[in-house]
């Protein structure tokens, strides 16, 4: 099964409905549907209305982050994984590079995965090195240790899948190679076997993915799918990736 996530960022009003519902049609119509899942993560203010409308429907709703918390506590502003589901989100993300940098630790980080699965949202964790550790050649050794400060052995792999974005890809219109990409998915699920053995979560790519630089990454095997930033905020751009891959 392969998975295309957008992720909406600050993005979106109870009308951008009308995107998602492009998509959606897309999606129920393609003769390669069965291959894939398309989930959207809106702003927490849209979460219960696109959950409610798409409760029939092939899209699947989730959340950009979570409170390390499971249910209910004095955090203002702060939404916890109970609540998330209460509305209807289906995923959440965790651990976007955006959330580190205002400083998400790993240790709130496990936290949230581990209210998040106990509340059965489904968690995309996402990883990935900034540029300065790519330039040491640090990448492998930072997804190492993202990923085991995190992940544990009794957490449920079936309801986890990671994404790797290097941040230095976010937003920039610059991707890894073919070779690189490869290599670095191949050791993310080498890790990820040393903790789950069988069965280990899928891997996506994210950072600059678009219809036109997709078909790339087919070659890579070992890719279960795509987190999607920039271009899941219009419907053809969003389905171009899709008819690209299966192209
Ligand atoms: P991008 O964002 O596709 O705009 O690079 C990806 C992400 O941050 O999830």
């Amino acid at each position: 099964m392969k998975y295309f996530i957008g992720n909406w960022k600050m993005f979106g009003v109870p009308k951008s409905v009308s995107i998602l519902n492009k998509i959606n049609s897309y999606y129920s119509k393609d003769k390669n549907r069965n291959k894939y899942r398309v989930i959207i993560t809106p702003p927490y203010t849209l979460i219960e209305s696109y959950s409610k409308y798409f409760k029939n429907k092939k899209i699947s709703i989730g959340a950009q982050n979570c409170y390390q918390k499971e249910q209910f506590s004095s955090n203002t502003a702060a939404i916890s994984p109970f609540m998330l589901r209460s509305v209807g989100a289906k995923y959440t993300l965790i651990g976007h590079s955006d959330n580190r940098f205002e400083g998400d630790t790993d240790l709130m980080l496990k936290d949230k995965v581990k209210y998040a699965l106990n509340n059965n949202l489904k968690v995309v964790f996402c990883i990935g090195e900034n540029k300065t550790e790519k330039n040491n050649k640090k990448t492998l050794s930072v997804l190492k240790r993202q990923l085991t400060k995190v992940l544990e052995k009794k957490f449920n792999k079936n309801n986890i899948i990671v994404a790797y974005e290097p941040i230095w890809s976010i937003g920039t219109g610059k991707i890894p190679t073919v070779n690189e990409l490869k290599k670095t998915t191949i050791y993310i699920k080498k890790i990820l076997k040393q903790i789950y053995k069988k069965n280990s979560p899928g891997v996506l790519y994210g950072g600059s993915v678009d219809g036109s630089n997709v078909e790339m990454f087919k070659e890579i095997r070992e890719i279960d799918g795509f987190l999607i930033g920039g271009a899941s905020k219009t419907s053809k751009k969003f389905i171009d990736i899709i008819r690209n891959y299966y192209r």
